[in-house]
C-alpha cells in the first residue's frame, strides 16, 4: 500500500512536471532549445561563409600583392580559367581537398603560413617570386603526387575518360601511365600557371639547381 502510494506520488509529480507550465523554469527548455538552435545556426552559417568566402578566386588571387600580381595572370591565361565550355577550375579546387577534415587542415596550415610570408615580403617582387617558383611548384607536385592527383580527379574522372576521341598521343599516355605509377601531375605540370622552366625563358631569370619542371 505504502509503496504504491510513493509510485503514484511519483508519478504524479513526473506528470506534473510535464503537463503543469506553471513551472516557469521549464521553460528553459525549450527557449534553451532555440538558443542553442540559434547559436548553432548562426556559427554553422558564418563558418560556411567564411569556407565559400576564402576560397574563391577574389580571396586567393586577391588578398595578396603577389598573388595578385604574378599567380593569377597565368591562371588566367590558362584553360582552367576560360575555354569553350566555360567549365572552370578555381584556385581552390586545385589547391585545396575538397572533403573535411583535410579541408579546414589545409586551409589553416597553408593560410598561416601564406599569410606570413605576405608579411614577410618574401615574394614581393618578380626576382623574388623567380627565386621562389620551383620550390614553391615543388611542394605542389609532392603534394599532388602524394594524394595521387586527389583534386585533379574532382573533376576529370580516368575511368571514363574516352580514350579513342583523344589524340593518339594522349590515348597511349592514358593507357600506359598508370602501369607505370604515373599520376597526373607527373605528366601535367604547369597546367594553370608557367612551369618553372617556362617561367626561366619568359623572364629570363636562372634558377639555380631549377629542372625542366617535366618528365
Ligand atoms: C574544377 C574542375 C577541374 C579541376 C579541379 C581540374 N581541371 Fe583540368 N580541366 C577542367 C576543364 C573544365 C578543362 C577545359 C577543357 C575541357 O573542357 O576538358 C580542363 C582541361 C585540362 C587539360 C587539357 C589541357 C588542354 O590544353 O587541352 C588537362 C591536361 C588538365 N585539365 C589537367 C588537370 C590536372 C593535372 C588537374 C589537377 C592539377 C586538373 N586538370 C584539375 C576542369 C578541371
Ligand atoms: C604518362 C603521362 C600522363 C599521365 C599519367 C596523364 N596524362 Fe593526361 N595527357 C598526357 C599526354 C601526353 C597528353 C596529350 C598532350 C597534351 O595535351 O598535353 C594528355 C592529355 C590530357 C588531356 C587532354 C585530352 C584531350 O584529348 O583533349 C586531359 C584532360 C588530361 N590529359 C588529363 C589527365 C588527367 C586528369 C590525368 C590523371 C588522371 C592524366 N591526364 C594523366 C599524358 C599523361
Ligand atoms: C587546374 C589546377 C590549378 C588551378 C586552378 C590553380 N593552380 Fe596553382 N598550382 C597548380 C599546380 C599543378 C602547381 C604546381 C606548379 C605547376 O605545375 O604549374 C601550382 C602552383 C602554384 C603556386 C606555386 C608557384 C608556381 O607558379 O608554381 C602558387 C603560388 C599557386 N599555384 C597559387 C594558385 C592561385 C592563387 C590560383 C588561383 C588564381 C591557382 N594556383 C590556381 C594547380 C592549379
Amino acid at each position: 500500500m505504502v509503496e504504491k502510494n510513493e509510485k503514484e506520488q511519483t508519478e504524479g509529480r513526473l506528470q506534473r512536471l510535464w503537463r503543469k507550465p506553471k513551472y516557469w523554469w521549464l521553460l528553459g527548455i525549450p527557449v534553451g532549445a532555440w538558443g542553442m538552435f540559434v547559436i548553432g545556426l548562426a556559427s554553422m552559417v558564418g563558418f560556411e561563409v567564411m569556407i565559400h568566402e576564402t576560397g574563391t578566386e577574389k580571396f586567393c588571387a586577391g588578398a595578396c600583392h603577389s598573388m595578385e600580381a604574378f599567380t593569377a595572370p597565368e591562371y588566367r591565361d590558362s584553360i582552367h580559367y576560360t575555354s569553350a565550355s566555360g567549365v572552370q577550375a578555381t584556385c581552390s579546387d586545385c589547391h585545396i581537398p575538397h572533403v573535411y577534415p583535410q579541408k579546414l587542415w589545409v586551409k589553416a596550415t597553408s593560410g598561416t603560413r601564406d599569410i606570413i610570408g605576405e608579411i614577410r615580403g618574401i615574394i614581393d617582387t618578380r626576382e623574388e617570386y623567380e627565386a621562389k617558383r620551383q620550390h614553391m611548384a615543388e611542394r605542389v607536385w609532392a603534394t599532388m603526387k602524394e594524394t595521387d592527383s586527389r583534386e585533379c580527379r574532382y573533376c576529370h574522372n580516368a575511368e571514363v575518360f574516352d580514350i579513342s576521341a583523344q589524340s593518339e598521343f594522349a590515348a597511349r599516355a592514358h593507357e600506359q601511365g598508370p602501369a607505370q605509377g604515373k599520376t597526373c601531375i607527373d605528366c601535367h605540370k604547369g597546367i594553370a600557371h608557367l612551369s618553372p622552366d617556362e617561367a626561366a625563358v619568359k623572364f629570363a631569370t636562372s634558377v639555380p639547381g631549377a629542372d625542366t619542371g617535366a618528365d
